[in-house]
């Protein structure tokens, strides 16, 4: 089947411009014009809204297997589609853990035909030796979480170094959530030093063992300074969530919304602010974090965050806080490039015909129980919002039409290797 997306506002060279896309077997095959286009199966017209390539999220939890009761791979890739999410890269922390090549492969197999996006999932190894086959049997890259080490997961300098080398000899990345459990005050908050330290150590390991590094949810203003610095002489890189970015303990209840790291003072949010515009942050990961309403009055850290972080930057967008470019960057260009994944992102012949199509003008209030993720809870209920999500297409078919999912699930693919598309 083909299709041409017509009457849009396209996102091509930095620029928005009005051209016709038209889609063949799951890529772009032609811009053009309305006038050389190909004749098409169907055409829909956008009615003058943005074409953007789909955004790439390296830090969902989609959770299923013994955790589908806050999330599963049905609900979780719903929530994506439904935020403009077309590929996402899935969190290892699951019950069970994602630990060696046969959880892995498990979960792979388990997703397939019930997945709406595009879907690479991260490991945890807790054998250096399991490093290079997690790589052969395709683990998108590797997560390690500081102050929670899986059960018999030895993550002492020791060991990490030798962890470290594997990954770095298998030209995969690291991902780290750094916090140093040692460093939470008495009553175990998450304090800024315990990040700073983390942040400082893993530099340090990384100029030994020359691995790639990239710290999830940077919260505190030290710790992107450390990265900062460090940024010319190890190739390291960091992502942000919205909620670090945007709200603070003076504004929010970070107690009722509680996250790891947790919500900081006014100080470090805008230091985030102002490092996602300027480049110091590289990448905003959702942190899609799932939990039941029992689960969070028990405690539990995070909440979902699919399907208002595109949203909540366009809303950015409309009040001139930040531009359009600068959001394709950390949505869309650094999460690729510093993922290796290739044929996605662009709007261009060949490429892979994963888009969405934005209504910046569309005013929305944030409501959690309008949420296709099974977690009903978020920091920004009841926020208005200008931006929408109008329709998502995924490897060329429409999944999305800005109110329900039109398609069925299997219309997104496990991402085998980089050069899936
Ligand atoms: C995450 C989760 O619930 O899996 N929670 C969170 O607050 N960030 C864990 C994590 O990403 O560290
Ligand atoms: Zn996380």
């Amino acid at each position: 089947m083909n299709l041409n997306i017509i009457n849009g506002r396209v996102w091509i060279n930095s620029n928005l411009e009005n051209i016709t896309i038209s889609i063949k077997d799951g890529k772009i095959s032609k811009l053009g014009n309305q006038d050389n286009i190909p004749e098409a199966d169907v055409s829909i017209d956008v009615e003058n809204n943005i074409v953007f390539p789909g955004c790439v999220d390296v830090h969902s939890h989609l959770r299923d297997s013994e955790f589908s009761y806050k999330e599963d791979f049905i609900s979780g890739t719903q929530a994506a589609v439904a935020g403009g999410f077309t590929t996402v890269l899935d969190m290892p922390n699951t019950n069970p853990p994602i630990i060696n090549v046969k959880e892995l492969k498990k979960r792979q197999n388990n997703a397939k035909n019930r997945i709406f996006c595009n879907v690479g999932f991260y490991s945890s190894p807790i054998r250096s030796e399991d490093v290079n086959q997690l790589r052969l049997s395709n683990t998108i890259a590797f997560k390690i979480y500081l102050h929670k080490p899986f059960k018999e997961q030895d993550l002492s300098d020791v060991n990490l170094i030798r962890i470290m080398n594997r990954i770095s000899e298998c030209d995969s990345i690291l991902a780290v959530h750094a916090e140093d459990h040692q460093l939470f005050d008495q009553n175990n908050n998450h304090t800024t030093e315990s990040e700073v330290h983390a942040i400082n150590r893993i530099i340090k390991l990384a100029k030994q063992t020359n691995c790639k590094i990239h710290f999830v949810h940077v919260s505190t203003k030290e710790g992107i300074e450390a990265i900062k610095n460090n940024k010319s002489i190890v190739d390291i890189s960091c992502e942000a969530t919205p909620h670090h970015m945007i709200l603070n303990t003076e504004k929010t209840n970070s107690e009722k919304h509680y996250c790891e790291p947790p919500l900081r003072d006014k100080e470090n949010q805008e230091t985030i602010f102002n490092s996602v515009v300027d480049g110091g942050i590289d990448i905003i990961g959702t942190d899609h974090a799932p939990h039941s309403l029992r689960d969070k009055d028990e405690g539990k850290p995070g909440f979902p965050g699919l399907e208002i972080t595109l949203p909540l930057m366009i809303d950015l967008y409309m009040k001139n806080k930040i531009t359009l470019q600068r959001i394709y960057e950390i949505l869309v260009d650094n999460p690729i490039k510093r993922f290796g994944l290739r044929n996605i992102g662009q709007i261009k012949e060949g490429y892979n015909a994963d888009l969405i199509v934005i209504n910046e003008n569309k005013m929305n209030t944030i409501n959690v129980n309008n949420f296709l993720s099974k977690a009903k809870n978020s920091p920004f209920d009841g926020n208005q919002i200008l931006g929408v999500v109008a329709k998502t297409i995924i490897n060329g078919q429409v999944v999305f039409d800005g109110k329900k999912i039109i398609a069925s699930p299997g219309t997104g693919r496990v991402l085998e290797k980089e050069v899936d598309f």
